[in-house]
């Protein structure tokens, strides 16, 4: 949304706003750290959508029923941030390289090996993380097999996730030799992500604040990268417990830059990797 946009007055009282806010969080756990003239444009864009023009009207939408869930998913899906691109911070892939080298050149090797991206917007940091896996792989133990999984609250993003297609800008990240074996040209100016790495890389819609209930474990790596920052202090260390329980002895944590570098667990050690925030669980 442009600024120009976002400054024009906006017919939500800010009382009706601070209580719709305080909804979301109740309801999805997460604070949106937009101005409230953004998020106020958000939630006209939404009620123009439905043919709605008084507030008071949408905020009756937001009731026990079934249809309310739908209704907070898709606002949700306006209010987040789901800025990503291919290997955003590099040397956090170069520390996956080494966690998938070690693992492959320590023997007994494993029969499979498996990550997941949590809070993966359109799919670049899932994918990165495959092309990543496949290269060592093929290089120390083609045989192998892997899988990942990508999962996020924005429907939008999970569809984009899936249809793996990308704009000749989304792809200037990749590494050159990656781009070459994993990517496909699709079109005059669109790439798409190679069945070598999308035929093994699925996405679902999860809410991480639910991430106890959620059916998924058993991971060697785990990404959690720019997404805790919609928590609070104590919700970001509860996920990043739950995450850890998830992954296998001796399986990689990895967070955003600099996010919870003070959060401690008795089963995680701190990866001696610079300028990546990433962690190793005991034992494996
Ligand atoms: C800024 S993007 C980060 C994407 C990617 N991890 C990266 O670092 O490039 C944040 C993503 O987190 C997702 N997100 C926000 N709250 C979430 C929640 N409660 N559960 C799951 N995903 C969430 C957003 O929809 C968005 O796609």
């Amino acid at each position: 949304m442009n600024t120009a946009t976002a400054r024009r007055s906006s017919s939500i009282r800010s009382d009706q706003l601070g209580m719709l806010m305080h909804r979301l969080h109740q309801y999805a756990g997460i604070h949106i750290d937009s101005s409230r003239g953004v998020i106020a444009q958000c939630i006209e864009r939404r009620m123009t959508n439905l043919g709605i023009d008084d507030v008071d009207a949408y905020m009756g939408n937001f009731d026990e029923s079934i249809n309310a869930r739908a209704e907070w998913l898709a606002l949700i899906d306006l209010l987040t941030v789901k800025e990503t691109r291919f290997f955003r911070q590099p040397m956090a892939f170069d520390c996956v390289a080494d966690y998938v080298e070690g693992l492959l050149q320590q023997g007994p090797a494993p029969s499979e090996l498996s990550f997941w991206s949590a809070g993966c917007s359109s799919g670049q940091e899932a994918y990165s993380i495959g092309m990543v896996i496949e290269h060592v792989m093929r290089r120390y133990q083609p045989w192998m097999q892997w899988h990942g999984i990508g999962t996020d609250i924005s429907f939008d993003a999970i569809n984009a996730a899936q249809r793996a297609s990308y704009g000749f800008d989304s792809v200037r990240h990749v590494p050159l030799e990656f781009r070459d074996w994993y990517l496909q040209r699709e079109g005059m100016d669109g790439w798409c992500v190679a069945p070598a790495i999308c035929s093994q890389t699925n996405f679902f819609h999860s809410n991480l604040l639910h991430v106890n209930s959620a059916p998924f474990a058993d991971f060697n790596i785990i990404f959690c990268q720019n997404v805790l920052i919609y928590f609070e202090r104590d919700k970001q260390r509860w996920i990043i417990d739950q995450l850890t329980d998830r992954l296998r002895p001796g399986g990689l944590l990895v967070l955003g830059a600099g996010e919870d570098a003070r959060w401690t667990n008795p089963n995680m050690r701190r990866a001696d990797w610079p300028g990546v925030t990433a962690y190793r669980k005991t034992g494996g």
